[in-house]
């Protein structure tokens, strides 16, 4: 049978597993062109909060009754397509599903030699294209300046911080908690990473950027925005990446517009899927990273479909320690 997870009603405020409903369903057969995928690995991302409400995005909504969506790695088990052979390791936007039938052109094979297939939902994903695409492409940053990433040990995060390090940055991030903190450091090799939910976390941040900010990779909004934008140095910018703190809340609103003008801030939002032609290129130049070991990466792993709703409702909140993931039987 096959185990899926449908939206059952689209969270108001905070998302809550009752949102969410497990289900079984027979496993469909396969028509020409196309393959089973049996799935071994789901990606929890915080942008599928953004797909649990209705209204105008940069993508389509998920929608209540059906499977929730997502990408996932998985074993093609059924092939109806020259391109894939039974026993190919696949990347899918299957969704939260145990096995998913999807025709070969969306379809993407994987080579899982040296790296295990987690890996392309994470450091060489979405989120480590993320963080190459928003750094190199917008931040710009040059030896020796300042870079801030916050929740620096995350998926995206992680992978900015490092990059920052390669190119001759100081490199700050913000994190939640010591453990976080001390493994950006130690681990990831940044200059600092101040605790957000410490007492002095305005102070401490302000001493870790003795020379200012150069460049800021925005990845959580709120409070913590608001403040790295008054620590902004003029002609400094900012790639607006995400905003977690504000998907399940009401927006912040942050009082330091003011300091885009003052300080001529350059700031751009971006999506990750806009340029899908320099996914190759950039994959590829991460794996070489991480392959020579100047590129780490940590995972937090859920076990089983059913504690789907729960590992992406602790990833909101913080609970994961690098990039989120559901193993599957
Ligand atoms: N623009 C794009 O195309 C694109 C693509 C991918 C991801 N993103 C965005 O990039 C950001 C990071 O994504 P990710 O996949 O790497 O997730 P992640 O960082 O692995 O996980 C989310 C993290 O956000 C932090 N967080 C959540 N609520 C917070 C709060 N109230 N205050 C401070 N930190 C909070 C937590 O880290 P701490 O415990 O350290 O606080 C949590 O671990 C998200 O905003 C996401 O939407 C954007």
């Amino acid at each position: 049978m096959n185990q899926q997870i449908i939206v059952k009603q689209f969270p108001k405020g905070w998302v809550k597993e009752t949102d969410f409903e497990l289900v079984q369903a027979p496993v469909p057969s396969i028509k020409d062109n196309q393959v089973l995928i049996h799935n071994q690995w789901l990606s929890l991302d915080p942008y599928m909060r953004g797909r649990l409400m209705p209204g105008k995005s940069y993508a389509a909504s998920a929608e209540v009754g059906a499977v929730m969506v997502g990408q996932a790695a998985g074993v093609v088990i059924e092939s109806n397509s020259k391109e894939f052979k039974v026993g190919e390791h696949v990347l899918s936007y299957s969704g939260w599903q145990s096995h998913h039938v999807a025709n070969s052109e969306l379809v993407k094979k994987i080579d899982v030699s040296g790296v295990p297939a987690s890996a392309y939902l994470g450091v060489l994903g979405m989120p480590g294209v993320t963080a190459w695409t928003g750094l190199m492409g917008i931040c710009e940053p040059k030896p020796n300046e300042t870079v801030l990433v916050d929740a620096a040990t995350g998926a995206v995060g992680s992978v900015v911080g490092q990059l920052a390090k390669s190119l001759g940055c100081h490199v700050v991030g913000v994190a939640g908690g010591k453990t976080k903190c001390d493994y950006a450091v130690k681990e990831l090799g940044f200059d600092a990473c101040i605790d957000h939910s410490s007492s002095d976390f305005k102070d401490a941040l302000k001493l870790a950027v003795p020379s200012g900010i150069d460049c800021v990779f925005e990845n959580v909004g709120g409070a913590i925005f608001e403040h790295v934008m008054s620590l902004m140095n003029p002609f400094s910018r900012i790639a607006l990446c995400g905003l977690v703190s504000e998907y399940n809340a009401q927006p912040y609103g942050n009082q330091q517009i003011r300091s885009i003008l003052v300080n001529r801030i350059k700031l751009q939002g971006f999506i990750v899927t806009d340029k899908p032609d320099t996914w190759p290129s950039i994959i590829d130049s991460l794996k070489e990273k991480v392959l020579s070991g100047h590129l780490k990466y940590k995972e937090t792993i859920a076990h089983g479909i059913a504690n789907t709703p729960k590992a992406f409702i602790g990833m909101l909140k913080g609970e994961n320690f690098g990039k989120q993931l559901v193993k599957l039987d």
